[in-house]
C-alpha cells in the first residue's frame, strides 16, 4: 500500500470545502490514515516547499500557506501518489482536468486548493515533517 501527503490549503479552508475535499478522497477508495488541522509556521511552510525557494513565486507562496489553517492528511491506497494527484489536477486552475478538484476549486495558480505528494521519497519527507510523531 502507498503513502501520499495531501494538504488542503487556506484558500480552501477558508471556503469550508474541507469536508467536500475529504469525501472527495474517501470516494476513490482512499484510506485516510492520519489527519490533522493547523496553522503553518514559516519554518515548516519552507521546509515543505524547500524546492521551490529559488523561485520568483517562493515568498507569495510561503505567505498563502502561512495565513491560516490547513489540513493535513495521509491518505493511503494502491498507486495513491499518481492518482491523488491526477484526482487534484493540473497546478493552474485554467489547465485542470474538468473534474479534478483544482478545475472545481482553484481560485488561482497559487491558491490552487489542494497539494499532493509527486514522489516516494517527498512522500516520505513530507510525511516526516508533518507528522513527526509518527
Ligand atoms: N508560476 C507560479 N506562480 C505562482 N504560484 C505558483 C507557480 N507555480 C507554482 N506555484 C505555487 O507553488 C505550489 C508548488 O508548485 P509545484 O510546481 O510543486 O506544483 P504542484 O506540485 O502542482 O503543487 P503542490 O506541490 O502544491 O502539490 C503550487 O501548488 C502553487 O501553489
Ligand atoms: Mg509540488
Amino acid at each position: 500500500m502507498e503513502r501520499t501527503l495531501i494538504i488542503i490549503k487556506p484558500d480552501a479552508m477558508e471556503r469550508k470545502l474541507m469536508g467536500k475535499i475529504i469525501s472527495i478522497y474517501e470516494q476513490e477508495g482512499f484510506h485516510i490514515s492520519a489527519i490533522k488541522i493547523l496553522k503553518p509556521s514559516a519554518e515548516i511552510a519552507k521546509s515543505h516547499y524547500y524546492e521551490h525557494k529559488n523561485k520568483s513565486f517562493f515568498k507569495a507562496l510561503i505567505d498563502y500557506i502561512t495565513r491560516g489553517e490547513v489540513c493535513v492528511l495521509i491518505a493511503e491506497g494502491v498507486n495513491a501518489i499518481e492518482l491523488v494527484r491526477k484526482i487534484n489536477g493540473a497546478t493552474d486552475p485554467v489547465e485542470a482536468e474538468p473534474c479534478s478538484i483544482r478545475s472545481r476549486y482553484a481560485l488561482s495558480k497559487t491558491e490552487n486548493s489542494v497539494h499532493s505528494s509527486d514522489s516516494l521519497k517527498s512522500a516520505e519527507y513530507e510525511i516526516s515533517i508533518w507528522f513527526p510523531e509518527l
